[in-house]
């Protein structure tokens, strides 16, 4: 199968959301496929767009995908995280709009080598950025059973998350578990076959998501990009993310909050979802909620 090109998500909102001004300074912290950046840098005239992703693959479609912007766009090889390095290193002190979209891109998702999926057979490595060496596969296989179990109740909100460590554990005495197929099974063995028939999502869904989220470190590295990301926001300027599930938008809420709090926020608002024409015509948008800020 080939992988799907990228769709992105409200378009619309996001373009509402950062008011774009021709000659503004904006930063796109997940340019993946070049969508968003795209709707931007068509709006700019004497500004820059400057496009981070961490994964050089993403990169080079979003390269393609904006030739005709090279005048106003610069593509880095970046983790979000440290978007303060790249904006030191480019000498900009501040921009007037930051957007983050959260999470892989179909792309990344539908490419079986990543490991991302557990619909596609393919090694367990989960890497956005693959210069990264800590995979999923390192993860798994060394980690030990109670640190497994957090994993995936923290960050899937997995109920089975103590049955599925306590199996995993149990299971690499005899085998390292390298791929995708082998974690699938291990799940689906591990939820009863009650649950497994009641739930509307694929048994795996979670756990896939959990390390997804520990191997890139992404709870964390959306803290640090919020908070490197609001201090150089001009004045006036946007803040805009979209999340795809409950924990990244939780800290995007409390953080936009503690802002608007603080008096540092002129305004804040909130979670906007995706039109119903949007969600039918492209299933992804449906978990999508857009935040967004503007700088007092
Ligand atoms: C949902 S896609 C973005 C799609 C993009 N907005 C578009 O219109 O095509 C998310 C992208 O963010 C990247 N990404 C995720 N976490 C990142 C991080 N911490 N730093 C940089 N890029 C990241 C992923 O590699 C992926 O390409």
């Amino acid at each position: 199968m080939n992988p799907r090109a990228h769709q992105p998500v409200m378009v619309t909102e996001v373009l509402e959301a950062l008011a774009v001004k021709p000659d503004g300074i904006y930063l796109d912290g997940t340019v993946g496929g070049g969508g968003h950046a795209h709707a931007i840098a068509s709006r700019l005239k004497n500004g820059l767009l400057i496009g981070l992703d961490c994964d050089p693959n993403a990169l080079e479609i979003a390269r393609r995908h904006l030739q005709e912007f090279t005048d106003r766009v610069k593509l880095i090889h970046a983790n979000f995280a440290h978007l303060d390095r790249v904006l030191d290193e480019l000498k900009i002190h501040s921009v007037d709009g930051i957007l983050l979209d959260l999470g892989v891109s179909l792309t990344q998702l539908d490419t079986a080598e990543r490991g991302l999926s557990f619909r596609l057979a393919g090694p367990l490595d989960m890497r956005l950025d693959p210069t990264q060496e800590l995979t999923a596969a390192d993860l798994v296989n060394s980690l030990d059973e109670r640190e497994l179990e957090r994993i995936f109740r923290d960050y899937g909100e997995e109920r089975w998350a103590a049955r599925i460590a306590k199996n995993l554990v149990r299971a690499r005495q005899n085998n390292p578990i390298e791929t995708t197929s082998d974690l699938v099974k291990i799940v689906e063995q591990s939820i009863p076959a009650a649950a497994r028939y009641k739930s509307r999502i694929h048994p795996a869904t979670r756990v896939f998501q959990a390390l997804r989220i520990a191997v890139n470190n992404e709870l964390e590295n959306l803290q640090k990009a919020l908070m490197a990301g609001f201090e150089r926001l001009a004045p006036g300027g946007r803040f805009v993310v979209i999340s795809f599930h409950s924990l990244e938008d939780r800290i995007v809420k409390r953080f936009f909050r503690a802002q608007l709090k603080a008096g540092r926020a002129a305004q804040i608002w909130g979670p906007l979802r995706p039109s119903p024409e949007e969600s039918t015509q492209n299933p992804r948008a449906r978990s999508a909620k857009l935040r967004a800020l503007q700088k007092a």
